[in-house]
């Protein structure tokens, strides 16, 4: 049995998008959907997890994702603590160690990146009863949130995923940004997700993620209504994978110009961190076509849902609350 459900479907934990009934994704939209009134609001805050404590637990660098995660769990009254663990001084403490102490301190709920992928199940079959982990990045395996964010931005430009051609472009091998968007789109019934890359950068299960593969970047964004750029993670690559940046961005590098053959109302995201002149030229990801920016800005909402759902509350709650 799937550690994130319990035995009535509901999540425990959120570690990936993978197998998600369509019902439980589109209830995260929903949920996420409600709370985004609040975020509008002068006074942002509900009490939905007023008294509970957070802590967020990055072994790997993070901007966007920690301080939505962190702003989310604020808005929704909860404690917050950040622990950034470089992992170069941890004195040998095990991670089952350091989660046995942060767990006596009376966590309710662990946020946890780690370069390691399945770090973040390791830590849900261990903390006790009651206490939610959520997976803010794990290697190469999963980034849920990540993903749930950028289904909610795509929904809210585009309605039904049942039509749409969704293109990602780039380092899919490396990305588990990718990996969650491919499972969150496909549970969602998106009408295509194809992922651009030359060969070197793709997976090698690529072929049973229920994509199409395409190495040429012209024919790949064809009429396609949401392109997404992925940043090339050289930190996970070894070896030569690539020629070069500038030949890399001949090729897969999405501009305004190679946007033409996309649906004239294509939308253009990344999750960041962005390389200008990489992966995505600047005029592109400054442009109208662009909502890169929204894509965080729906991070908050969307991990407020998650929280909230992991510990059983309502949206239904968080309507009531001002
Ligand atoms: C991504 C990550 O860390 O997986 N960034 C993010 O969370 N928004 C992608 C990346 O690092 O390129």
């Amino acid at each position: 049995m799937s550690v994130q459900l319990d035995e009535n479907g509901q999540l425990r934990h959120f570690l990936t998008t993978e197998g998600l009934d369509p019902a439980l994704l589109t209830r995260i939209l929903d949920t996420a959907e409600s709370f985004s009134g609040v975020i509008g609001k002068s006074v942002k805050k509900v009490p939905l997890l007023r008294g509970r404590t957070v802590i967020n637990l990055f072994f790997e660098s993070s901007t966007r994702t920690r301080t939505t995660f962190e702003l989310a769990a604020k808005r929704l009254s909860a404690d917050v603590l950040n622990v950034s663990v470089d992992t170069t001084t941890t004195k040998g403490e095990s991670l089952l160690d350091m989660l046995r102490n942060l767990q006596a301190m009376q966590a309710d709920m662990f946020v946890i990146r780690h370069s390691q992928s399945g770090a973040a199940e390791y830590f849900a079959r261990h903390v006790d009863p009651g206490v939610a982990v959520l997976n803010a990045g794990d290697g190469w395996h999963a980034h849920p949130t990540q993903a749930m964010l950028d289904a909610y931005t795509i929904r809210q430009h585009k309605g039904d995923f049942e039509q749409l051609r969704i293109a990602i472009v780039g380092d899919i091998a490396h990305s588990r940004v990718a990996r969650s968007q491919i499972h969150a789109f496909n549970g969602l019934g998106a009408g295509e997700i194809r992922v651009v890359a030359p060969n070197t950068l793709l997976p090698g299960d690529i072929d049973s993620l229920g994509v199409q593969v395409y190495n040429d970047l012209g024919a790949g964004l064809r009429d396609a209504d949401v392109v997404i750029a992925l940043r090339l993670q050289r930190e996970r690559m070894q070896g030569a994978l690539l020629p070069g940046e500038a030949e890399y961005f001949r090729h897969y590098g999405l501009s305004e110009a190679r946007l033409r053959s996309a649906h004239p109302q294509a939308i253009v995201m990344h999750p960041g961190p962005i390389n200008r002149g990489v992966e995505i030229d600047s005029s592109l990801a400054d442009g109208p076509r662009s909502v890169i920016l929204e894509q965080v800005t729906n991070g908050i909402a969307v991990r407020m849902a998650v929280m909230s759902l992991v510990l059983g509350l309502q949206p239904e709650t968080a309507r009531e609350s001002t």
